[in-house]
């Protein structure tokens, strides 16, 4: 049975994770830099990748240790090369080599977002290619038919802001602070969705793209009206970006419905509880399976990384030593560019 080492560094969650192949997670340790970075309201490059210095190596050999393994009987290190704070991604991606280098063990150098990408398979052994795939995070929201490891076709993406993000600004709006969508969701949960109107961007348009920047300036003209409870602003928040998400999820489910076998979300944001309701009620309207990991597998994490890991090397897709950190790194390099895409990493 292999055994993957996989190391995350991207952005300010530090992480390591003992995969095999039969999907058990061995050891994982997550090193969360959410106090370091509080103070200013959002992550700082920085300081994340300073924190990832000091905390990344003494993490791993603590996860090897809550295995009982040593570095020699690990099959593989992969680590994230991109995209993500670039600072970040050099500590993992050097880690990585020098451990590669000195087990004499192949290197794996795995896009963050495929990544997320296949975490669902760690998480159900049933789920098979090709799947439409709702990637929301904190930097991206797609829409991919993945097909395959390494082999993607985006069929939407936002415009301006990610889910995420617009799930953070509204929490900042309302004084919750970062990060802020577990905020939003519990707030949310008390609030009344129809109490508050806001826009649903891009509702009904044929291709399944994204926009979430009007909606989070909606939720601040609403707060600063200073008319409506904070918890019904969350509220009709969430629920206008779900109505948005279902509406787009449902027009890519349309372009690829005789292909797939499931619809799958997985991402940061694919922890909301409200989101996966909905995303499972649309799929068993449209007859299909349903599948999201649990939600520790949709934030950052190594187990992800690890998991990539697995199923590149059992594809012998493994990296060079000279590999390279990159900061953009799309699923499907051959999407065409969208108007005001790309803008963020
Ligand atoms: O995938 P992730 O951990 O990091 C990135 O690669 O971006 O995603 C983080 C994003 C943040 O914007 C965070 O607010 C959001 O996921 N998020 C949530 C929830 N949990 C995390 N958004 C809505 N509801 C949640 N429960
Ligand atoms: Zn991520």
């Amino acid at each position: 049975m292999v055994v993957v080492l996989g190391i995350e560094s991207s952005c300010d969650e530090t992480a390591a994770a003992l995969v095999a192949g039969d999907r058990v997670i061995l050891a994982q340790r997550i090193a969360s830099q959410d106090a370091a970075h509080r103070p200013y309201g959002g992550v700082v490059p920085e300081i994340a990748a300073r924190a990832h210095v000091a905390l990344l190596a003494p993490l791993i050999a603590a996860t090897l240790d809550d295995a009982g393994m040593r570095l020699d009987q690990v099959d593989a290190v992969a680590a994230t090369a991109g995209p993500g704070l670039i600072g970040g991604v050099m500590v993992g991606l050097v880690t990585a080599k020098a451990l590669a280098m000195a087990s004499d063990k192949p290197l794996i150098a795995v896009n963050h977002l495929e990544g997320h990408a296949l975490s669902p398979r760690l998480a159900d052994a049933s789920l098979n290619y090709p799947y439409l795939l709702l990637l929301a995070s904190g930097g991206h929201c797609q829409l991919l038919l993945v097909r395959g490891v390494g082999d993607y076709r985006r069929l939407g993406t936002t415009i301006d802001d990610a889910l995420g993000e617009a799930f953070d600004k509204t929490a900042k709006i309302l004084g919750l602070g970062y990060p802020g969508g577990p905020a939003v969701e519990r707030l949310a949960a008390t609030g009344d969705a129809g109490a508050v109107k806001l826009p649903r961007p891009l509702l009904g348009t044929p291709e399944p793209h994204f926009s979430f920047a009007g909606l989070k300036s909606a939720v601040l003209r609403a707060h600063q009206a200073g008319i409506h409870a904070d918890a019904d602003i969350a509220a009709a928040f969430q629920q206008a970006a779900i109505d948005c998400v279902i509406d787009r999820t449902a027009r890519a489910l349309a372009m690829v419905r005789g292909e797939i076998t499931a619809l799958v979300v997985a991402g940061g944001v694919a922890a909301n509880m409200a989101l996966r309701g909905a995303l499972e009620a649309l799929a068993a309207r449209e007859n299909l399976r349903f599948t999201a990991p649990p939600p520790a597998l949709c934030t950052d994490n190594a187990a992800m990384i690890g998991w990539a890991g697995v199923e590149r090397l059992a594809l012998g897709r493994t990296d060079t030593l000279s590999v390279a950190a990159r900061p953009r790194w799309p699923l499907d390099p051959d999407a065409a560019p969208v108007r005001g895409a790309g803008v963020k990493a």
